[in-house]
């Protein structure tokens, strides 16, 4: 939301009075001076008038796990285990996850608690490529290459798939580089060839490379630098 807006919602200033608080430079974001109405607040932002806090701010949180096969991407489910009995951490109740994987594909797994932030890693139209290891039972033909960056029909969402890049690796694997998230996005792909996924393994999305000193289950917080990356 907008500096201006966050300030005259609350009770005790009206739209008048933000604008002089702003110009006169009295309240701080984040432990910074800002005149600028439409600075961005968030629910992770520290809103100051005066040195009386207004919002307090929430810490954002981010972490990468090394996702084993054999657990869900899910916050709770009644039978597996899930990503989120693997992180230790206080307040997991508030943190989701930023990219799905099927149960049994393993590789980088992002989790915030900032939705924002999420978004932008996942929605189609930011384009960040998510970089498979795949393993399949037929072998793979060097004429999948042209089909995947042609793009596949999927009549369940009724679109054709963003150009994809597949690079053939060895008989039974290839490293695929995809934009999108659509649902079993990967198995459906390789479908068209009735060519079954055996393995399936997320290396990378964007500038987020899974952590080699990460075993499957672990993870950790992502540094400064990882979360401006996106
Ligand atoms: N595509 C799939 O089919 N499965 C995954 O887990 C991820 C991408």
């Amino acid at each position: 939301m907008r500096l201006d807006r966050f300030l005259s919602n609350l009770p005790c200033f009206n739209r008048q009075q933000v604008r002089l608080l702003l110009v006169e430079r009295r309240v701080r974001v984040d432990g910074i001076a800002v005149a600028d109405p439409k600075h961005e607040v968030r629910e992770f932002s520290r809103v100051e008038v005066d040195g009386q806090v207004l919002q307090a701010g929430r810490p954002a949180r981010y972490f990468m796990l090394h996702k084993p096969a054999g657990c869900v991407s899910a916050t709770l489910d009644p039978q597996h285990p899930t990503v989120l009995d693997l992180i230790d951490e206080p307040d997991k109740g508030d943190l989701h996850i930023a990219g799905r994987l099927d149960y049994n594909t393993t590789g980088l797994m992002l989790i915030t608690n900032d939705g924002q932030w999420s978004r932008r890693l996942t929605q189609p139209k930011t384009k960040l490529p998510k970089v498979y290891y795949v393993e399949t039972e037929q072998p793979i033909e060097q004429a999948y290459v042209a089909k995947f960056h042609e793009g596949f029909y999927f009549a369940f969402e009724d679109l054709t798939t963003q150009p994809a890049e597949l690079v053939v690796l060895g008989s039974h694997s290839a490293r695929l580089s995809i934009v999108e998230g659509r649902y079993h996005q990967v198995k459906r792909m390789f479908g068209f060839y009735d060519n079954k996924v055996v393995g399936l393994h997320r290396e990378r999305m964007g500038p987020l490379v899974l952590d080699p000193e990460l075993l499957p289950g672990q993870y950790r917080a992502l540094r400064p630098d990882e979360i401006a990356s996106i």
